[in-house]
């Protein structure tokens, strides 16, 4: 394998283990980002990146500093001055490589470099085997500075360890996060979920099987299996009014039990029938769980007209919200090998949060009781094979019988499974204490051993949920200006310098910077257009001016048109 192109200059000055500088060749196209390769003291080849370009010129730099004096210098020296220019650049090291037939490992260097040294720019090949080493891994896009390097990310490390996007709006966000959708469904056959909240995914069209692999779910409300506060939240009562919720929970409860196997808009109706019971016989004859029998309240005239503001709010909520009430499990009708986008955009935020908080327990729950269920009856397989005892036997089919019914839920439940949650903030928002933030902490933090990846998404980094942020572990970054955003996501990044920090503000559409376990190297990366890929994702810019000027292009050819009417003196009513 060649490890260096052209030289591009010869080390000067003080070199560390971690940096140096060189001189620059003359003839030199060097740019800041550029990957360069020279060898330390013991003859190992060390990569590393220019950080730093510097323009010196010996004749003019020599302290005067005045216009004139300069004038001066310039009619003195005359062509001598291009010749005593100077490029000085600094590199930050990566490491020193060790090819191993096609492979190309990266390992820390201990050693500097020497001055006198001459500095290579590093290969194409190196550089493309350090961010393609085999299967497994999936394109993203290519070096910002090598077009012609594909980078690719280690989707095991990217499900198991956690990944998040983070940039300003319109950065190009969900178009990196369809890239990967895409790679991961077409080309590893992975299921993966994304809950859409403003239908940025609804007509996700992936590049070479179009929309066979994409399964949209419309988001749909289960209110049976809510409890009395979920419930109160989701119709609106106020969390100071105690009276009405503590109603709202005997009801509710009373209902429950009453209709066990009744759900969706019906469970809803036989509620307020309830509650309208009672406010007609002015009692609530109510079930009491804990006691395990019926209790009886007389009901005061104020009383009634509490429980009146109730029957109220449900049925605003039945008007607005009826349709989106449902008895089917939302977990059931994700596909194995699929991007499965749920539509949350039907909902407002405070249902989303609830919707997304019940369906993240429901996979992770099924996804734990899958996966301990099948590591145990490994070990009890082992133990049979030497002992048959019944007990063991009676286990192992009560182990299957779960794996079985998890299966039956949800065949994608059976398999690992990567969520991909945008706008995050909703969900996991900093100092907030809810169900939701809860759940994506627990998957965050013990996703891994169950085989439930996470993605996470937002273009408000400062607002995220710090457990849930700091557990992601590879993180793509594009634009961020907001320096509280930029402080945060250093914070939360263990292999964020800030040097590299520095370049997030400068960076254009669809570039990012990529650290973490499912990159090779840390890299400035220009992320796949996944339109020019063949998808379409329908969450693009909506084109403000574009349509704007249509509508007055529209505008002014129906004026000719009325114009022409009128030239010819006819009549012009639509
Ligand atoms: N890598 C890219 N290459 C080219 N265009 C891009 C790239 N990423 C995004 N865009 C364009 O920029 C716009 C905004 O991208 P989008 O991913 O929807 O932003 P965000 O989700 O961060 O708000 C879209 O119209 C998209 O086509
Ligand atoms: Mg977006």
């Amino acid at each position: 394998m060649e490890i260096t192109e052209k030289v591009v200059g010869i080390v000067r000055d003080e070199a560390t283990v971690t940096s140096y500088t060189f001189s620059a060749h003359p003839n030199a196209e060097l740019r800041f980002g550029e990957f360069v390769v020279a060898q330390n003291r013991e003859g190992e080849w060390v990569i590393g990146n220019i950080r730093k370009l510097e323009n010196i010129n010996w004749l003019l730099s020599g302290g005067k500093s005045t216009y004139h004096a300069l004038q001066l210098d310039l009619e003195q020296y005359g062509d001598s001055i291009e010749a005593n220019e100077e490029l000085i650049a600094t590199v930050r090291i990566l490491g020193k490589i060790r090819i191993n037939g096609e492979n190309v490992e990266v390992l820390p260097n201990r050693v500097p470099i020497p001055n006198g040294r001459k500095v290579y720019r590093l290969s194409d090949e190196v550089l493309k085997a350090i961010y393609n080493p085999g299967i497994g891994y999936i394109e993203i896009g290519n070096l910002l500075l090598r077009e012609s390097v594909p980078i690719y990310l280690n989707a095991d490390e990217l499900v198991s360890r956690h990944f998040a996007v983070l940039a300003v709006t319109g950065a190009g966000k969900s178009n990196a996060v369809a890239v990967m959708i895409s790679q991961i469904v077409e080309k590893l056959r992975g299921t993966v979920v994304v809950l859409d909240p403003h239908g940025d995914y609804i007509k996700l069209k992936l590049p070479n099987t179009g929309k066979e692999y994409v399964n949209i779910i419309e988001a749909k409300i289960r209110p049976e299996e809510m409890d009395s506060e979920e419930l109160a939240d989701l119709i609106e009562v106020a969390k100071n009014a105690t009276i009405q919720r503590e109603f709202l929970a005997k009801a509710w409860e009373t209902v429950k039990h009453e209709y066990s196997s009744m759900g969706g808009r019906e469970i809803i109706e036989k509620l307020m029938e309830t509650i309208n019971d009672w406010i007609r016989s002015k009692e609530a004859r109510y079930w009491d769980g804990a006691k395990q029998s019926y209790l009886t309240e007389e009901l005061k005239s104020e009383r009634v007209d509490t429980l009146r503001g109730v029957v109220l709010r449900i049925r605003r909520f039945l008007r607005n919200y009826g349709a989106l009430l449902t008895s089917e499990d939302l977990i059931s009708r994700i596909e194995p090998g699929k991007a499965n986008v749920i539509d949350l955009g039907p909902l407002d935020e405070r249902q989303m949060k609830v919707v997304v908080g019940k369906l993240l327990q429901a996979v992770f729950e099924a996804r734990v009781d899958y996966e301990k269920a099948r590591k145990k009856l490994e070990r009890i397989k082992e133990d049979l094979r030497i002992v048959r005892t019944s007990r063991l036997e009676e286990e192992m089919r009560e182990l299957e019988k779960t794996m079985r019914d998890v299966e039956a839920k949800s065949k994608a439940l059976a398999e690992p499974i990567l969520l991909i949650v945008e706008e995050a903030h909703i969900f996991a928002p900093r100092e907030e204490h809810n169900d939701t933030v809860r759940i994506l902490g627990r998957i965050a933090r013990e996703g891994r051993k169950f085989g439930v990846g996470l993605g996470i998404v937002s273009q408000r980094p400062n607002k995220l949920n710090e457990d849930v942020l700091s557990q992601t572990n590879t993180k793509i970054i594009l634009r961020i200006v907001n320096p509280k955003d930029q402080d945060y996501v250093l914070r939360a990044s263990e292999q964020l310098s800030s040097d590299l920090l520095s370049d997030i503000a400068s960076l254009g559409k669809g570039e990012a910077v990529i650290v973490g376990q499912a990159i090779a190297l840390p890299a400035l990366v220009k992320i796949h257009n996944f339109k020019s890929m063949g998808g379409d994702y329908g969450g693009e810019d909506i084109g403000v001016v574009s349509r704007w000027l249509k509508r007055a292009e529209d505008e002014e050819k129906e004026r000719k048109i009325q114009q022409m009417y009128e030239d010819e003196g006819i009549e012009y009513d639509l």
